[in-house]
């Protein structure tokens, strides 16, 4: 078995997860490169969700029994571990909505319904970039077309960084906000998150940092960041599906206005009008995701016993690799960076003519999951003339083994397809 330095112990990762040892297709073992659509879950995570259930159900903030009471300290327990896996000064900065796309749109309306100085209008710019997930560019072009705001963008270098060459003349004096990936989800790029903020300081703009494709893969320190929110997502991170979070800023999540109403955001109500709970509650109405916030804590716990600086290491090792023995296969084109430097775990690929959806079929057939299409990116696509892509994702029970087997399967494709 290929050995790298820096490699976590795959063999005794795996056992925690048992999706893993699915066999599919016939007899084929489960080969999951699709760790960037989706993570598998531990069984850490499995029972955290199934023991909520089964000793803990009640709603939150509401009851004097028991249950309530027990709920409420699991749902906010949860609360302080995400505030400590990303550095966060005051738990109150921790928002639970039900993923990255929800926790974008909060963050677009509640500059839209805002006074000054933080109101979006149609003086004012918004600044994204052309490598954004769909999440982080339709919520702005929403807000533009309400407010009347112009919406600017970055460009892409050909090997799929962001051109930075305009940043004097794409973040100006009406820039209101700059809201950028940290890691492209198809081109796996890690921008230069120093060198943005530093100019949107510079103009007064916040910035916004949409973290789902990081948060899962490498220490995230909110305060090093200097942004003033990160939205990011738990079902990458080995969590369950409807939960995600934003952190802002706190004198900011004082100001700003709510996006939804409903129970548990209020002060007070009367018929003619409300006043609102502090922040984290004020942006939480309705019953919140109660046991996907409990299964994100399992999730932070689980991974804080390996150490996000070890998965980092690890992922950094596979990406390597998997960029040298992807470049072997002949007519393979990676859309996207094409060394390690700088770039995550996430590679798409085209194999010469042969469509992206084909090849993700063929793998398929051979038990490997990868994802297929222009990834809710569709930009990029549309930037680099090419319909779609396949891509592989690792995550920390990723192997080079499994990096070969995508190799093989691919030799596969290309015999398949003549
Ligand atoms: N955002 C997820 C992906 O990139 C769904 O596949």
């Amino acid at each position: 078995m290929t050995q790298l330095p820096g490699l976590l112990d795959v063999e005794a990762i795996r056992k925690d997860f048992p999706v893993l040892d699915r066999v599919v297709h016939d007899g084929k073992k489960l080969v999951y490169l699709d760790n960037a659509a989706t993570s598998q879950k531990p069984r850490q995570v499995l029972d955290a969700l199934s023991e909520y259930y089964e000793r803990y159900n009640a709603n939150v903030h509401r009851g004097v029994h028991v249950l309530a009471e027990e709920a409420t300290a699991l749902y906010e327990g949860a609360r302080d571990k995400v505030a400590a896996f990303v550095n966060a000064p005051s738990r109150d900065e921790v928002i639970f909505t039900k993923n990255a796309s929800e926790s974008l749109n909060l963050v677009a309306n509640m500059l839209g319904w805002a006074d000054e100085p933080y109101r979006v209008d149609h003086e004012t710019e918004i600044v994204i970039t052309e490598m954004e997930h769909h999440s982080n560019i339709v919520p702005w072009q929403l807000l533009a077309q309400r407010t009347g705001a112009k919406l600017k963008w970055f460009g892409l270098t050909d090997d799929g960084r962001l051109d930075l060459s305009n940043i004097d003349e794409i973040i100006t004096e009406k820039t209101k906000i700059v809201s950028f990936v940290l890691v492209s989800n198809i081109l796996g790029t890690v921008n230069p998150v120093e060198t943005i903020i530093r100019r949107a300081q510079e103009v007064g703009a916040l910035v916004c940092i949409d973290a789902s494709q990081a948060a899962p893969h490498m220490p995230l320190d909110v305060q090093a960041l200097q942004a003033d929110f990160v939205a990011f997502t738990g079902h990458k991170m080995c969590g369950p599906t409807g939960i995600g979070v934003l952190w802002g800023r706190q004198e900011l999540l004082e100001d700003l206005p709510p996006f939804l109403g409903g129970g548990e955001m209020i002060e007070t109500v009367s018929m003619h009008s409300s006043t609102y709970a502090p922040a984290p509650h004020k942006f939480e109405a309705g019953t919140p995701p109660i046991a996907q916030a409990v299964g994100l804590g399992a999730a932070i716990d689980y991974l804080q016993s390996i150490g996000m600086d070890k998965i980092l290491a690890h992922e950094h090792a596979l990406t390597e690799y998997a960029v040298r023995r992807l470049t072997e296969v002949p007519d393979l084109r990676i859309i996207g960076p094409t060394t390690a430097e700088d770039r995550g775990a996430a590679i798409s690929f085209t194999l010469g003519d042969i469509h992206p959806h084909d090849v993700g079929q063929v793998l398929d057939e051979q038990g490997i999951a990868v994802r297929v299409g222009h990834h809710c990116a569709r930009p990029v696509c549309l930037r680099y003339g090419i319909p779609a892509t396949t891509r592989a994702s690792f995550y920390l029970y990723s192997s080079p083994a499994e990096i070969d087997a995508l190799v093989d399967g691919l030799e596969h494709v290309r015999n398949f397809f003549g």
